[in-house]
């Protein structure tokens, strides 16, 4: 099928890279000159496992372009899918004036009906006001467009992987028509019927992924529902790890065991700095916004988000009651992505961490092994090594504020040398208390006996 991506950014590149891979023809295009001009020379402006093989293999088969003519993106496909950013407010509430652009473009410039699937996270309500826009924009052509939601659940440093596995696909309609539409474009993927890039030679045995139809609303809130459920898990692992403190348990154990009940699961249940991310801290407060303008008082989630800011603030303290004076310390920061395999710093709090650090008058050096140039533009000035031993020369303390596995397998010992002090704070419980303490490091984690 022809198919169409509005907006390059991490949704966009990956649905439009995979859906190239499995067998489409796709046209992407963004209203960024730069981002289009690294693209359009075979460049990719994100840092993802496997994206950069999946894009140049489709590009190479001539079933992916991208262009900066938006209106010759939209005519090329019979079905659009919108991935464009929707950005949070100051009230949490999401912004939707590239939808509403992107709305405008596709009514003007479509030659021909098309399905418009919106893929971007979106308030539930937007699928209505989507069509509204189209068919208020498009009143001159008379052109009648069908709208569909197609939630996305990637996760980045995962992503082509979860695009091309996925658990479930979603998709909300109106008519069967949309859905035999979504049904044909994901019927590779359904069927299994590409090359997969991640996994040599075969993928894993793993369940057919069911495809979802729902009402638009429906589609809309499960996105928004499960990403904050998530966030949730994590908060609550984490008030139980300030617990296990207290009372001397190991958060590790007590969440080990409530993981095997499948009813709970294993997942998402790791205690440490809390979540950051694009994705978490912004659709929950989308989520708290969107529920209260309907008079529906989500505390839960306040509460989730709460506890979540409070991850710092106890990380601080942590660093506090080490130093005792924090200011013209040394302080190396190990992690500056929001997570490992990314180079994506957005709330990420390793940088809010490092500000409030700068903050109160530490010598603050960091290291990351993707993230640091993306770093560079938020954080005021201060020193960065691409090697980890660099960071730690002369320490008064080090921080790990990223669990990337490049920082597990470090020499320790050499660490511990280098360091004015062997004093080691693990926001993320990457490393082993008992082995770290027998290398001579006064060590502390989150919710371990002995933080
Ligand atoms: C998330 C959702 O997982 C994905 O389904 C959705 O499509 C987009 O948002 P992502 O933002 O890539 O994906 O990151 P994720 O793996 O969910 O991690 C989010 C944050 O939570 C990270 O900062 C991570 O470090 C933190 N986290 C995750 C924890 O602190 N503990 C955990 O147990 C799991």
């Amino acid at each position: 099928m022809r198919i169409s991506v509005i907006g390059c950014g991490y949704v966009g590149l990956v649905t439009g890279g995979c859906l190239a891979e499995v067998g489409h023809e796709v046209v992407c295009t963004d209203n960024d000159p730069g981002r289009m001009a690294m693209l359009e020379g075979g460049r990719v402006p994100i840092y993802e496992p496997h994206l950069d093989a999946v894009l140049a293999a489709a590009r190479r088969a001539g079933r992916l372009t991208f262009t900066r003519h938006a209106g010759e993106a939209v005519r090329a496909g019979d079905a659009i899918f919108i991935c464009v950013g929707t950005p949070p407010r100051q009230t949490g509430e999401a912004d939707l004036s590239a939808i509403d652009n992107v709305a405008r473009l596709i009514a003007t410039e479509a030659r021909s009906p098309k399905l418009v699937i919106e893929k971007s996270t979106v308030p539930a309500q937007t699928g209505l006001q989507l069509k509204r826009a189209l068919a208020v924009y498009s009143r001159k052509n008379g052109l009648a467009f069908r709208v569909a939601s197609n939630p996305e659940f990637l996760r980045e440093g995962t992503a082509v992987e979860d695009f091309l596995h996925p658990d479930r696909i979603v998709v909300g309609v109106e008519e069967q028509s949309s859905e035999e539409q979504c049904r044909e474009i994901y019927r590779p993927i359904l069927e299994g019927l590409f090359h997969c890039p991640v996994h040599t030679p075969a993928c894993p045995p793993t369940p057919t992924p069911p495809m979802l139809v729902t009402t638009i609303a429906s589609s809309e809130l499960i996105k928004h529902a499960s990403n904050s459920f998530l966030a949730l898990k994590i908060s609550y692992a984490n008030v139980l790890a300030d617990l296990c403190e207290r009372l001397g348990a190991n958060v590790e154990e007590v969440t080990r065991a409530m993981g095997l009940d499948p009813r709970i699961g294993p997942q998402f249940l790791r205690a440490g700095l809390g979540f950051g991310g694009f994705c978490l801290p912004k659709d929950i407060q989308a989520f708290i916004w969107l529920a209260e303008s309907v008079g529906v008082d989500f505390g839960l989630l306040k509460e989730t988000e709460r506890v979540n800011r409070q991850r710092i603030e106890l990380l601080l303290e942590k660093v506090r009651r080490a130093l005792w004076v924090v200011k013209d310390k040394q302080v190396g920061v190990l992690g500056l992505a929001f997570k490992p395999n990314t180079d994506d710093v957005r709330f990420a709090p390793a940088i809010e961490v490092i500000n409030r650090l700068v903050a109160e008058g530490a010598q603050v050096r960091a290291c990351d092994p993707e993230a640091m140039e993306k770093a560079g533009a938020l954080l005021p000035p201060i020193a960065y090594h691409r090697d980890p031993y660099e960071v730690a020369k002369n320490a008064d303390a080090l921080l790990i504020t990223t669990e990337w596995e490049e920082f597990r397998r470090l020499d320790w010992e050499r660490i511990r040398d280098l360091m004015a002090r062997p004093l080691l704070l693990d926001a993320r419980n990457l490393l082993d208390p008992a082995q770290m303490k027998a290398l001579g490091f006064e060590y502390h984690s989150f919710g371990r006996p002995g933080c």
